[in-house]
Order: C-alpha cells, then sequence, then structure tokens
C-alpha cells in the first residue's frame, strides 16, 4: 500500500503543486489520478518514487517513509513508465528493456531471456527486439515502455499519461493490454491521466484531483458516476455520465421474452398474429440471423425468403445494461437481443424491457 499522509510540494518559485494530500492506494489494484493539466498529478505521482521530494508531510511504502529509503533502492521496487515511452535512442529493444536486470547486474544472457519473455508479454513480436526505438510505432514503443518497467518484477508500477500520445484506437488496444497483463500480475498501479474515460475504463479507483492538488474525490467508477461529489466532479465527468454508468450495471435485472423468437423453417401462421411489431429470426443451430416486420411475413411458409433487418446482440450475464442498451439502438426494432457466450439467443429485451431496467438504477441515469 502507498498512503500519502498530509503531504504538501511547494516548489521553489513559491507554486503549491500539491496541498495536503491524504490518501492511500491499495495493494495490487489500479488507482487512477485524474484531472485537469496542471493539477498536480505528476508531482503527486513522482514523489512516490521521490524522483521530487515532498515539502511537508510523508509518502509510506507499504508503511515504510519513502524518505529513509535511498532513491535507487526504491526505485528497484517502482516502475516508471512516461508518455514518450523514454527509450534511449541508440540502444536496441531487447536491451532498452533489458536495461534494469543490467543495473542490477543480472548476467547477460539472463537478462536478455527476461527481455524477449516481457516483449511477449506486452503482445510484441519478438522480432522487434533487434530494432531501434525509432523503427517502432508510438503504440510500439509504449509496449516497449511498459515491458522496461516490468523488467525486475517490481511490485509497484507509476504510469505518467503513458497513452495520452498515441491515436485513440492504438491507446485502446494499450488500455486492454494493461487490463490483461494486470489480471495476470496483481501490480500496485498508479495510473496518472487528464483523460476521465481512460480513467473510468481502467481504474479500480480514481482520484480525481483539482488544481493545487487537492482531492476532489476518491472513488470506484461506478460510485463516482453515480454521485459526484461535488459540482467540479459532475463537469468533469462529462454530460454523457449517465450512459457511461450504465456500463456498470449487470443486465441480470432484464426481462426476457422468449415467444419473439423465430426459427427460420418455423410455420409463419403460427406467429402472424402475435401483437409486438418485430420477431428475431435464428438459425438450425439458434443464432440470429436478423429481425422481420410482422407485418413483412408471408401468409404462409417460412420467414426464409423475406428480407431482415439488421440486429445488435448483447451477451446475457457478461454485457452491462449498456451493452444491451448499445444493441438495441442497433437494430431498428428497438429492441435487443439477448445471447449466450455461443453466440445462441436467450431471448429479447423489449424496449419495456429495458425501460424498466433503466427505471431501477437508482436515482435514474440523468441524476
Ligand atoms: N519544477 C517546477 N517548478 C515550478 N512549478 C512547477 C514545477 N513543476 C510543476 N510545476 C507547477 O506545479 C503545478 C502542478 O504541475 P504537475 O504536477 O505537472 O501537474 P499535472 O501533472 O496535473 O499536469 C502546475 O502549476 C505546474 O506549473
Ligand atoms: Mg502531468
Amino acid at each position: 500500500m502507498i498512503t500519502f499522509d498530509h503531504v504538501t510540494k511547494r516548489y521553489p518559485d513559491g507554486t503549491v503543486a500539491v496541498d495536503e494530500l491524504s490518501l492511500e492506494v491499495p495493494t495490487g489494484g489500479i488507482t487512477v489520478f485524474v484531472g485537469p493539466s496542471g493539477c498536480g498529478k505528476t508531482t503527486s505521482l513522482r514523489m512516490i518514487n521521490r524522483m521530487i521530494d515532498a515539502t511537508e508531510g510523508r509518502i509510506l511504502l507499504d508503511g515504510v517513509d519513502v524518505k529513509t529509503i535511498d532513491p535507487p533502492k526504491l526505485r528497484r521496487g517502482i516502475g516508471y513508465v512516461i508518455q514518450q515511452a523514454g527509450l534511449f535512442p541508440h540502444r536496441k529493444i531487447i536491451d532498452n528493456v533489458a536495461t534494469v536486470p543490467y543495473l542490477l547486474g543480472w548476467d547477460k544472457r539472463k537478462a536478455r531471456e527476461r527481455a524477449l519473455e516481457l516483449l511477449e508479454r506486452v503482445g510484441l513480436d519478438l522480432k522487434l527486439g533487434d530494432r531501434y526505438p525509432f523503427q517502432l510505432s508510438g503504440g510500439q514503443q509504449q509496449r516497449v515502455g511498459v515491458a522496461r518497467a516490468l523488467a525486475a518484477d517490481p511490485p509497484v508500477l507509476l504510469m505518467d499519461e503513458p497513452f495520452s500520445a498515441v491515436d485513440p484506437i492504438v491507446r485502446a488496444s494499450l488500455q486492454e493490454e494493461l487490463l490483461r497483463l494486470q489480471a495476470e500480475l496483481n501490480k500496485t498501479i498508479v495510473f496518472v491521466t487528464h483523460d476521465i474515460d481512460e480513467a473510468i475504463k481502467l481504474g479500480d479507483r480514481v482520484a480525481v484531483f483539482r488544481v493545487g492538488g487537492h482531492l476532489a474525490q476518491l472513488a470506484d467508477p461506478s460510485t463516482l458516476l453515480a454521485q459526484p461529489a461535488d459540482d467540479f466532479v459532475r463537469e468533469f465527468l462529462g454530460r454523457d455520465r449517465g450512459i457511461r454508468r450504465l456500463s456498470f450495471v449487470s443486465d441480470e435485472g432484464l426481462r426476457l421474452r422468449t415467444d419473439l423468437v423465430v426459427p427460420v423453417s418455423a410455420d409463419v401462421s403460427s406467429v402472424r398474429d402475435t401483437a409486438e411489431g418485430w420477431l428475431v429470426v435464428v438459425d438450425e443451430n439458434n443464432r440470429p440471423l436478423g429481425w422481420v416486420a410482422v407485418k413483412d411475413l408471408p401468409e404462409s411458409g417460412t420467414p426464409a425468403d423475406v428480407r431482415l433487418a439488421p440486429y445488435g446482440t448483447f451477451v446475457r450475464g457478461r454485457d452491462s445494461l449498456r451493452g444491451a442498451l448499445d444493441a438495441a439502438l442497433l437494430s431498428p426494432s428497438g429492441n435487443a437481443i439477448a445471447v449466450n457466450g455461443e453466440g445462441q439467443v436467450e431471448g429479447v429485451a423489449t424496449r419495456e424491457a429495458l425501460d424498466e431496467a433503466l427505471g431501477k438504477v437508482a436515482g435514474g441515469v440523468g441524476a
């Protein structure tokens, strides 16, 4: 655990970057520091590994004041990843990753083996090991940065806007990769970003900072979206907070109807008089083929020759209410198709069922 105990940082020019910050970063989770530019996130992060020393207060690493630990020794247990990856331009990728093992005096072969293992871990082709940083894309360089930070297997990882300089698609895949890695490694991660979406996606806990290093709120993402502490946090979360919040609501309470599902080989006369506007047509393996408007069904025969409308699905029990809502928005019927992990149809969530489930979300989604 990392503990900030009334930590203040005053720069020589008098700027108070962080003012009496107290918070705890639990072991084995991702804690995100998020807030607008200049609010003291980087300063707070760098006080942990003593690249910056606090003016007042204490930072404890598992109960030990970091000021009592020799900085090189302290940093051996703390990986550090920054925005431009910070790779050594004249060193091959493999040697960049092995930097800390070399410093620790590992033998060269063992250090390189470790480096290759890490390249693989972060999803890079081992061939890249022999290249130089400039020969890699921005996203690949960031992965190398993460691999390097993990090289000596430090229990703590500090990440300062590591994905902010890459394009949104690469950023999303780096975020996924980090979550996948973290599920295996369980590091204690402090992740700094100015991007609230990134914070909500990655954080087990999110600390929202306001200028002056003041902690506006510390909460898990779901609580943050549901109960912003004040107007500053509410503003910072943005207008679509209500919708994003649904990502954290399970689809369990959603009622499904099975009577709106019709096999492609079924005789339509059995379903023609259903009062509902739309039916989902499924193949012989119970996988969805599309929606059919009841009024477009033939008088008799099967729905096989009818033009089907596109559809959206969500995985029952795995996707959130947001997933169900997205699926509904992709279907002209306004209904969402619930499938199991194999993609087989479990039933239909109608608009009424979605309304009902949304109504049960405490406080409503617009709150
Ligand atoms: N070396 C420095 N000297 C003086 N002021 C600084 C220094 N570094 C940062 N600051 C100021 O401290 C405040 C917090 O900066 P920083 O921690 O970098 O914020 P963030 O990472 O949230 O953008 C800002 O007002 C910034 O200008
Ligand atoms: Mg910063």
